[in-house]
C-alpha cells in the first residue's frame, strides 16, 4: 500500500461540503465534529505537523498554536471575513499565509444589518412578546407606537464593503446618509449611495440610527461607549454587526437602562456567547442574536468554498484568492 502523501490539515468544524468536498479529495483532513469550537489543548494538540488549519472566529491563532504547529505549516485559512482572531503579524513573520472569506458575505452580512434596524426600529421583538403573551385584545391606538425608518438619518461608523451595502439598503428607504471612515468614499461613490462623510462626533449626534461595521482593532476596541453614547440623540438606536467588543457591554447597559439611547440590536456581543443570564438579556430594548449575520445558506456555502480555496493554495504554496498578509508571497 502507497503512504498518503497529501498534506495534513486540520479543519475546526464542520462547514457546508462546498468546502469539505475539496479538502477532503486533495488533503489528509482531520475535522472537527462537535458543535463548539475545539478546546484550546484539544485544539493545540491536533494541529500539531499539520501543513494547514481552516480555524472560525472563535479558534485563536497565536504564537503558541503556531509554535505547537510548527515549521512545516504553510497556511490558515479563516472562515470568516473578520480575523481578530488571528496574529497576523505572528504568521506573517513565520511565512504562514492568512486567508479570509472577504466579499462573499456582504450582502448578506449587510442584510441582516439592516434586519436588526428594522427590528428594533419598529420594535419587533416586543411586539411579539405581546401577542405570545395573549396582551392582544384590542386594536389600540397608542400600542407599540415606534419612530419611523423611511426618511430618518442613518450613521454607518465604517464605510469598507458592508458598511456601503447597507447604505444601498438605506437609499431605498429614502434615509438620509452619514457615515464616518478614515478615508473617504470617492465623489462618485458617495453620490451613487446618496451618503456624506461626517466626523464621529456629528454621526453621533445627528443620526437616528447607527450601525457599526469597523473592525476590531485596538483603536476601535470600545470605540461605542459611555462617551459615544452620552452624545447619541435619546431616541437614537444603536445596531452592531462587526464585532462585540466594539462596543462596551457595561456602558451600553446604562445607556439602554437609563435612557440615554433607545435601543440596540446586537448580531455579536461582548462577551460571545452571551451568557443566558447576562444583564443585557433583560432589557425589552435590547435585540440580540447569536452572531449569524453572514448565515444564509447560500452565503455559508461560498464562505466555505473560499475558505477551501484559501487553504488549498496556500498548501501549494500559491497566491490566496483572498490573503490578509500577501506579504508572505514577496518574501518567498
Ligand atoms: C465574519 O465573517 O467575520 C463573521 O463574523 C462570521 O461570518
Amino acid at each position: 500500500m502507497t503512504a498518503d502523501t497529501r498534506p495534513r490539515v486540520f479543519v475546526c468544524r464542520i462547514i457546508p461540503d462546498d468546502g469539505l468536498t475539496p479538502i477532503g479529495a486533495q488533503t489528509r483532513a482531520e475535522i472537527w465534529e462537535d458543535d463548539g469550537p475545539p478546546p484550546r489543548d484539544e485544539l493545540l494538540r491536533r494541529v500539531a505537523g499539520a501543513d494547514g488549519v481552516l480555524t472560525m472566529v472563535t479558534d485563536r491563532v497565536d504564537d503558541e498554536l503556531l509554535d505547537r504547529a510548527g515549521p512545516q505549516l504553510r497556511v490558515v485559512s479563516n472562515y470568516a471575513v473578520g480575523f481578530d482572531n488571528i496574529d497576523v503579524a505572528a504568521c506573517t513573520r513565520r511565512g504562514v499565509a492568512v486567508g479570509n472569506t472577504a466579499g462573499v458575505l456582504t450582502e448578506t452580512t449587510a442584510d441582516a444589518a439592516f434586519a436588526l434596524l428594522m427590528a428594533v426600529a419598529r420594535r419587533l421583538p416586543e411586539a411579539y412578546d405581546y401577542v405570545r403573551q395573549g396582551k392582544w385584545l384590542n386594536w389600540t391606538p397608542m400600542l407599540l407606537l415606534s419612530p419611523d425608518i423611511h426618511h430618518a438619518t442613518l450613521g454607518i461608523i465604517g464605510f469598507g464593503r458592508i458598511g456601503r451595502e447597507v447604505a444601498k439598503r438605506a437609499r431605498g428607504f429614502d434615509m438620509n446618509i452619514l457615515y464616518h471612515n478614515t478615508h473617504p468614499a470617492s465623489p462618485e461613490e458617495e453620490a451613487r449611495l446618496g451618503a456624506r462623510r461626517a466626523s464621529l462626533d456629528e454621526v453621533l449626534s445627528q443620526s437616528d440610527f447607527i450601525t457599526v461595521h469597523v473592525n476590531l482593532t485596538p483603536e476601535t476596541h470600545h470605540m461605542m461607549n459611555k462617551a459615544s453614547f452620552a452624545k447619541m440623540k435619546p431616541t437614537a438606536m444603536l445596531v452592531n454587526a462587526s464585532r462585540g467588543p466594539v462596543v462596551d457591554p457595561d456602558d451600553l447597559y446604562d445607556a439602554l437602562k437609563n435612557g440615554v439611547i433607545a435601543a440596540a440590536g446586537l448580531d455579536v456581543t461582548e462577551p460571545e456567547p452571551l451568557p443566558v443570564d447576562h444583564k443585557l438579556l433583560t432589557l425589552p430594548n435590547c435585540l440580540i442574536v447569536p452572531h449569524i449575520a453572514s448565515g444564509s445558506v447560500a452565503t455559508r456555502g461560498k464562505m466555505a468554498s473560499i475558505a477551501a480555496q484559501n487553504l488549498l493554495a496556500g498548501l501549494k504554496h500559491e497566491p490566496l484568492p483572498s490573503w490578509v498578509n500577501p506579504e508572505v508571497w514577496r518574501q518567498r
